[in-house]
């Protein structure tokens, strides 16, 4: 005999599922939503990866430069060489280097038009006649200022060499015994740093130039060839006697900071502050306009 514990249980779950199964007939169009959801989830995901594979993986900008070597009938690249010398400065940054360069670091520094001199809202500073603009010799101004001028002055004369220092035998890593400029525009990253890989002349920036010649150089990293001339800027350094000072000549050097609208740039600025034989203690002005509003961005100072 059955027990009548169990045969009500088992009716009772049949009569349930009975109940569900008719409930869940009625709101089928539900339970597919249900089901497709997920579904509709991956797809979309899926589309997604294929427009940001096609619009940013694949982008020209976004990968390492290319060579075709072979091409078939249809004129399709059917094998090609990638590599850091088909590649532009932005394309570099996704190549392979086993052994990356060392680059020289560089200041920037205004172009020769553009550097600061003599004008009638800048009297007697110190700067030179605008007839330099003309030869393209201006010199590249650096303000400095502190507490203690005598002190400030024997730093400061000793912040440019007189000379240019360059081994033949290692051109790049010699450089960087010399203070040296560029006018190129700073990368997003400087992994081929632009100042190098352009075909601009680079600054040496020295105390006083005894001819304008060119020093041509050049080297080679990895399948890299440079060709490079080396310039010779000469470096001025201004007193100031406080940093307001300081700051209203940087202002005035703007376009919009002056009423004729000239350009009178000062490629920086250093503030000795409190600096003494115990401390060194520095802030340091510089034109920021290259960063373009992200702080973690490498820029030259
Ligand atoms: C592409 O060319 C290189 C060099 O010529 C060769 O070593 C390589 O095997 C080629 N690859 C294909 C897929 O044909
Ligand atoms: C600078 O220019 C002003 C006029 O603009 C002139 O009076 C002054 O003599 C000039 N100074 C130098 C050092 O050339
Ligand atoms: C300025 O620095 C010099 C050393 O270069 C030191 O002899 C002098 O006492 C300092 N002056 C002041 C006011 O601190
Ligand atoms: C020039 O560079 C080579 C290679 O790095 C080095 O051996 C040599 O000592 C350098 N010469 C000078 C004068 O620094
Ligand atoms: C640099 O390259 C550009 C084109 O890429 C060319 O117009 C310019 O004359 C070159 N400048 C120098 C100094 O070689
Ligand atoms: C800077 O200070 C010195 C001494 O305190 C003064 O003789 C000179 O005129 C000042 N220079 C300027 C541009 O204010
Ligand atoms: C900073 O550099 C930019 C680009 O070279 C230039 O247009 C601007 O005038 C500079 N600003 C100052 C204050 O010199
Ligand atoms: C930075 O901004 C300047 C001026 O707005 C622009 O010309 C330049 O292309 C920008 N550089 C980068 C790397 O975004």
């Amino acid at each position: 005999m059955a027990d009548p514990g169990t045969a009500s249980f088992l009716t009772r779950a049949n009569a349930l599922l009975r109940k569900n199964l008719t409930y869940q007939k009625r709101n089928i169009w539900s339970n597919v939503r249900l089901i497709m959801i997920p579904f509709l989830l991956c797809v979309m995901l899926v589309a997604l990866q294929i427009v940001f594979d096609t619009v940013v993986n694949n982008a020209d900008d976004n990968r390492c430069g290319c060579q075709c070597i072979v091409t078939n009938q249809n004129g399709n690249c059917v094998n090609e060489t990638c590599g850091i010398e088909f590649s532009s400065s932005d394309q570099a940054f996704f190549c392979p280097i086993s052994s990356p360069p060392r680059w020289p670091p560089l200041l920037q520094v205004p172009r020769p038009e553009c550097r600061a001199v003599n004008t009638t809202f800048l009297p007697d500073m110190g700067l030179p006649d605008e007839t330099c603009r003309r030869t393209r010799t201006c010199p590249v101004t650096i303000l400095f200022t502190g507490n203690n001028r005598s002190l400030g002055t024997s730093l400061f004369g000793n912040l440019l060499p007189s000379s240019v220092t360059v081994n033949i035998s290692d051109p790049l890593q010699g450089l960087a015994y010399n203070v040296l400029g560029t006018e190129a525009e700073s990368e997003l990253t400087n992994y081929l740093d632009p100042g190098i890989a352009s075909n601009l002349s680079i600054y040496n920036i020295q105390s006083g130039c005894i001819s304008d010649a060119a020093f041509p150089f050049s080297f080679e990293e990895e399948t890299l060839k440079f060709k490079k001339e080396l310039r010779c800027a000469q470096g001025l350094n201004l007193w100031r006697n406080n940093s307001r000072e300081v700051n209203d000549v940087i202002f005035k050097g703007y376009r919009k900071g002056n009423p004729e609208g000239k350009i009178n740039e000062i490629a920086a600025a250093y503030d000795l502050l409190n600096t003494d034989r115990n401390n060194f203690n520095v802030h340091i002005w510089y034109n920021s306009t290259y960063r373009n509003g992200t702080n973690d961005r490498p820029s030259r100072t």
